[in-house]
């Protein structure tokens, strides 16, 4: 079994329902998932939600609930993503169980213990929208005159007594490690980003408060709560069964194989906070941490007072499961930001899944019906343009496995779909149904390099479009237990019964619904 793959999603804040951007951060990460498994490798998939903090305190009280009981219902809503979406998390995380308590106290404990964690008192500026302090000089100045935080959110002055963590102490540490790993936060752009505000000098960071308590108590001083990003980033370790790290446990296991996908707007807790609490208790920092980019309405950010936040619901009802989570991943480069159109999701829907692999599946698979009553034919000598095709699909997997690697789905989709365009040529000049009078044999050996050129596509876009997939494996005979990708290279076998298609991706209107 080749190298275990831990792959998380931020953590959900349960002070609002699930949106499009939100099912985008799991999809990428569900992706990999399936991707790593089908190729062989242990994976773990975590996600969950994140549930203390004043964030969600003034949330719950809004909505006239204990904070507890709101928790449960919003963390319910994310978790029911999990059907709608069709993803294949094997745990989920809340940061109000017990398990997740222990931890954040453990962890605490121990940077403590190694003298990193003093008593002080905060004096400063408080966003509790983006839960996080702010300098006097990264705020700005809204219309009406008040401090902004560099996000557009009010900030409070907050005064109380805390515990800082010893940030300044990592400086260099963090900038020595980035130095040596800079592959450990992607893309490029992000971590000069997460460089650039370590080099501008790191201040000790408060990671307690007492205004409020709705959080986990600080081990020994019960009067504070533990900062929420304190709390929520301990996840990823609380889910690998940590305290416990000794050898064989899922934290030796998978620790050193950790994947964080996150959004841009969470990359300073996650490059630069997170690394430096992990040095701070002796853990390695994670590998690799990769910040996508935001899904926007017409430029502006999905936002219920703007009401043009778009569900993952209503994508999956009107486009179809697949069509939704194929769209999101080939629309906007895994690292971009990109504009959401339903006419832009409905024109590459019709595109390249209706017209290019749909209708290469349909013609070529109708043709079997047609002219070998339903039986896979045996190929004859292959030609140049045979094997160009196949060397193509033999391609793909490869290809797609440098992409993955790096998380650059889109560049994984390229090269299937190249194949697609390429298999769809060859259909035309090939022209299989001129062939069944003048020339049978050449006709078998067309059919059948279709096929197999059509089992490949399906075989790697298994992770993308898991239902279609396994229409498609099915309707060229692939057997479940073969759709690995182990099995890749091993060719159809001829003679099997195939049974007629049906039309994978039906073509969908292009007008806006009324
Ligand atoms: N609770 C924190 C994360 C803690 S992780 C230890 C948090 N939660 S969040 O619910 O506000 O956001 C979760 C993720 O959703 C973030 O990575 C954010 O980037 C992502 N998205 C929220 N809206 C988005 C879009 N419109 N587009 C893409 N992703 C966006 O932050």
């Amino acid at each position: 079994m080749s190298k275990p793959f831990y792959v998380t999603t931020p953590i959900y804040y349960v002070n609002d329902k699930p949106h499009l951007g939100h099912a985008y951060a799991t999809l990428s990460c569900d992706v990999l998932a399936r991707f790593m498994r089908l190729d062989g490798r242990e994976v773990k998939f975590l996600t969950g939600t994140d549930e203390h903090g004043s964030k969600v305190a003034k949330s719950a009280a809004a909505a006239g609930l204990a904070p507890q009981a709101f928790a449960d219902k919003v963390s319910d809503s994310f978790r029911g993503l999990r059907e709608l979406m069709n993803f294949t998390n094997d745990d989920f995380i809340r940061t109000t169980q017990k398990r997740h308590h222990e931890a954040c106290q453990a962890l605490w404990k121990v940077i403590a213990e190694r003298g990193h964690i003093y008593l002080g008192k905060y004096e400063g500026w408080y966003s509790v929208r983006d839960e996080a302090y702010f300098a006097e000089e990264e705020l700005t100045t809204a219309s009406d005159g008040s401090k902004r935080a560099p996000t557009g959110a009010p900030v409070e002055w907050v005064e109380e007594p805390s515990y800082f963590f010893r940030l300044s102490a990592f400086q260099d540490k963090l900038i020595k490690h980035y130095e040596k790993n800079p592959e450990a936060v992607a893309p490029a752009s992000r971590r000069n980003e997460a460089v650039s505000f370590i080099k501008s000098g790191l201040r000790d960071l408060s990671v307690s408060r007492t205004t409020f308590s709705w959080g986990i108590p600080v081990p020994g001083d019960e009067k504070h709560v533990m900062y929420v990003w304190f709390d929520a980033l301990t996840n990823y370790l609380t889910a690998l069964g940590y305290p416990n790290t000794a050898p064989g446990s899922d934290y030796a296991k998978f620790w050193p194989n950790v994947h964080h996908i996150i959004g841009k707007d969470i990359l300073r807790f996650h490059a630069v906070y997170w690394p430096a609490f992990l040095m701070a208790a002796g853990i390695e920092p994670p590998k690799r941490i990769f910040a996508h980019g935001w899904w926007v309405v017409q430029a502006e950010k999905m936002s219920k007072s703007l009401g043009n936040v778009v569900t993952p619901e209503s994508l999956v009802a009107r486009f179809g499961l697949d069509q939704t989570r194929y769209f999101l991943l080939r629309e906007m480069p895994f690292g971009n930001d990109g504009d959401f159109s339903l006419e832009a999701m409905a024109t590459r829907i019709n595109a390249e899944l209706a017209n290019a692999l749909g209708n290469l599946a349909q013609r070529s698979l109708s043709m079997i019906q047609r002219y070998c009553a339903g039986v896979l034919p045996a190929p004859n000598a292959f030609t140049a343009a045979d094997e160009k095709l196949l060397g193509l699909a033999d391609n793909m997997l490869p290809a797609m496995r440098e992409a993955m690697e790096v998380q650059a789905f889109h560049k994984a989709l390229d090269a299937v779909f190249a194949t697609v365009g390429e298999a769809n040529r060859y259909v035309d000049e090939q022209a299989p149904w001129a062939l069944k009078k003048t020339d049978p044999a050449r006709l078998d050996t067309v059919l059948y390099v279709l096929a197999e050129t059509i089992r490949q596509c399906a075989l790697v876009l298994q992770p993308f479009m898991p239902n279609t997939t396994s229409t498609m494996l099915d309707l060229v005979g692939v057997a479940a237990d073969a759709r690995s990708f182990a099995h890749a290279g091993a060719r159809l076998a001829a003679g099997a019964t195939l049974s007629p298609p049906t039309p994978l991706f039906p073509r969908v209107a292009l007008e806006e619904p009324a």
